[in-house]
């Protein structure tokens, strides 16, 4: 029989391609497209060695619908589509939002419609916990409600989000949105991980590269927060477990198990670690220490949030596996390895 092949938008990028390696291990065929506009294609080599199996790769923009339409007659085994591929740095997006509309909101409906136009009508969608702004009650369930986007960024996942349930309450489109916490680490093997492009702006990589001695210290932004040590908390989710979850919701929805056409899962661990407490967990699993300072808050940030996955706990049958010392030391190899330094 044949495999299923699943289209990946994004599919270079940190998580499309920690999916990628998830679905081909899980039987499935992918089919990636990417611009490259924030990754390379080398990442396709890391995948192939991972898995043994290269994936097909097509340099595609999807704002670009004649494209993207050639994809699907290209490949007529799709069964279903992930879509990752969007901008996602939330400073960036205040200062150039018609960038982040057009390129986010474009991206989506050039997909649907060409899935429709294909029939192909089972789609997961890259979210974010973002969507919930500071909730009222932690940890947070999907049926806090959604609050005013505090950018521009924040705003096109809820678009999307829109978009989607709308699109699904018109005709036989079904989907997943996944809302992830804060995707961190890298593949075990460290032949892919995140690669982000100047200074990174999360806080792991910046972590990681102040380990390598690529930044000379680490800015803590704010200790005067409601919080037992000061610092802003989290929910850290590894990107391997955030990418087995695509694969059991591409499952649930191509093994007809969804009761809603646009289901919504948080995918997190459910356990906040504040950010004195995550550069603690990085020195202890690493043994490398990280030299930073407190500076004042960053514009725009959320004092707490962390997840309530139980929904997909109980519904996908998903749960996170990785422990936060073996994500941190993940991303640590991955660093080592891109900088050259020995493991
Ligand atoms: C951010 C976005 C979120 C988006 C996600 C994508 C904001 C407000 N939120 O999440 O919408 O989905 O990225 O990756 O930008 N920190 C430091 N020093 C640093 C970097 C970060 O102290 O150099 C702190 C932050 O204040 C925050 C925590 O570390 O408390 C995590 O920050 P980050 O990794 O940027 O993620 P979020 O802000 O949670």
């Amino acid at each position: 029989m044949s495999k299923s092949i699943i289209l990946v938008t994004g599919g270079t990028g940190y998580i499309g391609s920690h999916t990628v390696v998830a679905l081909q291990q899980a039987g499935f065929e992918a089919v990636i497209i990417d611009n490259l506009s924030n990754s390379t294609a080398e990442v396709v080599d890391g995948i192939a060695r991972i898995t043994g199996a290269r994936p097909h790769f097509e340099r595609v923009d999807c704002c670009d619908r004649h494209a993207v339409a050639a994809v699907f007659e290209k490949y007529p085994g799709i069964t279903a589509v992930i879509h990752f591929a969007a901008s996602k740095a939330v400073g960036e997006s205040v200062e150039k939002p018609l960038l982040y509309y057009r390129n986010n909101l474009v991206s989506l409906l050039n997909v649907v419609e060409e899935m429709l136009a294909h029939a192909v009508l089972s789609i997961v969608f890259s979210s974010s916990c973002t969507v919930y702004g500071q909730p009222a009650a932690l940890p947070v369930t999907e049926d806090a409600p959604v609050q005013p986007a505090l950018s521009p960024y924040g705003n096109t996942k809820q678009i999307c989000e829109e978009i989607l349930r709308d699109t699904a309450a018109s005709c036989a489109l079904q989907g997943v949105l996944l809302r992830y916490f804060n995707p961190v680490g890298a593949h075990p093997s460290a032949e892919i991980g995140e690669w982000p492009v100047g200074v990174p702006q999360n806080l792991v990589p910046f972590i990681t590269q102040t380990a390598a001695g690529v930044r000379k210290e680490l800015s803590v932004f704010g200790n005067d927060y409601h919080t037992p040590d000061g610092s802003c908390i989290r929910d850290y989710i590894n990107v391997v477990d955030l990418a087995r979850a695509h694969v059991q919701a591409v499952n649930y929805l191509l093994g007809g198990k969804n009761k809603t056409a646009m289901d919504v899962f948080n995918i997190g661990t459910g356990k906040g670690l504040s950010v004195l407490e995550l550069v603690s967990a990085f020195q202890e699993a690493t043994g490398v220490k990280i030299p930073y300072k407190i500076t004042g808050r960053r514009a725009g940030d959320i004092e707490q949030v962390w997840a309530n996955p139980g929904k997909a706990h109980a519904v996908l049958g998903w749960h996170a596996q990785e422990s936060i010392e073996d994500t941190l030391r993940s991303a640590w190899k991955w660093e080592k390895k891109v900088r050259g330094i020995e493991q």
